[in-house]
């Protein structure tokens, strides 16, 4: 039997799954790091620790794998987006890296709408700029951090800097350049119009290639570290949402996914690259070679209701949480709750909006309180199906992954929020299985993505939206839905309070 391993460079922890041709996860391990929050609004995470932190995951694998090392074939990635490291010419890494969730470039942001121009923009690239975006973190850097700016030879994306570490070869590949603001999405290259503008040497860029693609071997330092075979092929990866496509078996038109992490994505299979959604929801390139998926994110998903255990709840497991909610009605007894703990992006990119609990009575208790939080959340991700059902795609399957997935509640709360049938996977593995199965694709195992798909992923339950709740939570989001504009000034008035 041959194996693969998918790594995962999360937010908060690298996740190693070790997966054999049958594509059952023979073994996983997990590590976690911290973030740094120096000032508010930031986001940083030192890569020497995302290196070092894979490396002790992977020998960990290999110390309990009790098989043959040299039948790991293969391993590839899937990697947190958008975050900036810088290197200077000798390759050494310049400052910590700028995370997706760091909001502190909003003056950068208008700027480059400004420049640019917000149509020349959405024309190149597909997309609106953001403040978690790569391009506004260049650019905060060039005009806070001169001093480091002119030292930079290359700027890498976290996973691409992890896999230059255990290859000694830079790279980036398309699914994650499409989330930096600099692809040019219709000539599938660096954008030079876009650099020239802003003032980018575009020689920053790394070379850019297919998420499948061979990039060669691991080095002979890190294979005496963790044990693995230095013959051991290194795939290029993919964004975290791109391979969480491809290990939700999200290759074929018609099919999305819903996936709640720390946020939480809407996604969308594309096979063109013309579709018009007037930049109301993301467009990026998929791991698989020349297709896309057009995604909606709520920035604090899953974030929100670790939030709400952390702070009114920190002794009771979530499955008694989840437990406890199942006989609240649906809509809380007139509870609503906005996720907007860390601004929002979809529909409405604001970092300055905050959350809120709307309708409080003296008769709420903590069950109301957190079943108004899960459905806030669903509330959100429902906007960006709204988006993709306006614009004429058609969303009645979605599989749903991440910590949504996980309970059987929220899982109907979906089907009856999404009114479309929503499918738990069987041992569901996130974005990890999706950089398995590039692996695996990328070791010749399979002729396609899809077919490693069929061979890899099975369903083990469908949830189909019941008529009555559906109704109610239809008429519910309607009144959400006005709570943005309602609370956007007051939050704006707010800020000055904010420490
Ligand atoms: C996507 C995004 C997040 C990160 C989280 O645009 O910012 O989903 O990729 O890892």
């Amino acid at each position: 039997m041959k194996y693969v391993i998918g790594v995962d460079l999360g937010t908060s922890a690298v996740k190693l799954l070790l997966v054999n041709q049958e594509g059952d996860v023979c073994l996983e391990v997990s590590k976690s790091y911290p973030l740094i929050q120096g000032k508010s609004g930031y986001s940083e995470q030192d890569p020497e620790q995302w290196v070092e932190k894979t490396e002790e995951g992977l020998a960990e694998l290999v110390q309990q794998f009790p098989g043959n090392v040299n039948d790991i074939e293969g391993i590839s990635f899937s990697g947190q987006m958008h975050g900036l490291v810088l290197m200077d010419e000798k390759h050494r890494v310049l400052r910590n890296a700028i995370l997706w969730n760091d909001t502190r470039t909003t003056k950068q942001c208008r700027e480059i709408e400004e420049i640019v121009g917000k149509e020349q923009l959405l024309q190149i690239t597909k997309n609106h700029v953001l403040e978690g975006f790569t391009l506004p973190k260049l650019l905060w850097v060039k005009q806070n951090e001169p001093y480091i700016f002119e030292r930079a030879a290359v700027f890498m994306l976290p996973k691409d800097y992890l896999r230059y570490c255990l290859t000694g070869k830079i790279h980036s590949e398309y699914s994650d350049a499409a989330g930096t603001l600099l692809l040019d999405m219709n000539e599938k290259e660096w954008s030079y119009r876009i650099g020239e503008l802003i003032g980018i040497n575009m020689d920053i860029c790394p070379p850019i290639v297919e998420s499948h693609e061979y990039i060669g071997t691991l080095t002979d330092n890190v294979s005496k570290r963790t044990g693995l075979s230095e013959k051991t092929k290194v795939f290029a990866g993919g964004a975290d949402n791109a391979c969480g496509a491809i290990g939700a078996g999200v290759l074929s038109e018609g099919k999305s996914l819903c996936s709640i992490g720390t946020s939480g994505v809407v996604l969308s299979y594309e096979k063109q690259k013309d579709q018009d959604y007037g930049g109301k929801v993301h467009y990026f390139n998929h791991g698989e070679e020349n297709t896309y998926y057009t995604m909606g994110v709520t920035l604090s998903a899953g974030h929100s209701l670790s939030w709400f255990k952390s702070t009114f709840a920190p002794d009771e497991p979530y499955e008694d949480l989840m437990e406890k909610i199942e006989n609240v009605p649906a809509g809380s007894n007139g509870l609503l709750f906005t996720p907007y703990l860390s601004g929002e992006r979809t529909p409405h990119a604001d970092s300055v909006i905050r959350g809120s609990f709307i309708g409080i009575h003296s008769r709420h208790s903590k069950k109301e309180f957190l079943r108004s939080v899960v459905e806030g959340i669903t509330f959100s991700l429902n906007e960006s199906i709204q988006i993709f059902r306006e614009n004429g795609k058609k969303i009645d399957t979605i599989v749903s992954i991440g910590g949504g997935a996980k309970s059987s509640i929220w899982l109907q709360i979906q089907a009856d929020v999404f009114r479309a049938k929503v499918v738990k996977l069987k041992n569901e593995q996130g974005p990890g299985m999706g950089a398995a199965m590039l692996a695996a694709y990328g070791s010749g195992w399979f002729s396609s993505l899809q077919e490693c798909a069929d061979t890899f992923l099975d369903i083990q339950e469908v949830y189909n939206p019941q008529k009555e709740q559906s109704d109610r939570y239809a008429a519910i989001f309607e009144v959400y839905k006005t709570v943005y504009e309602k609370t956007k000034q007051i939050n704006e008035d707010m800020k000055a309070f904010r420490q």
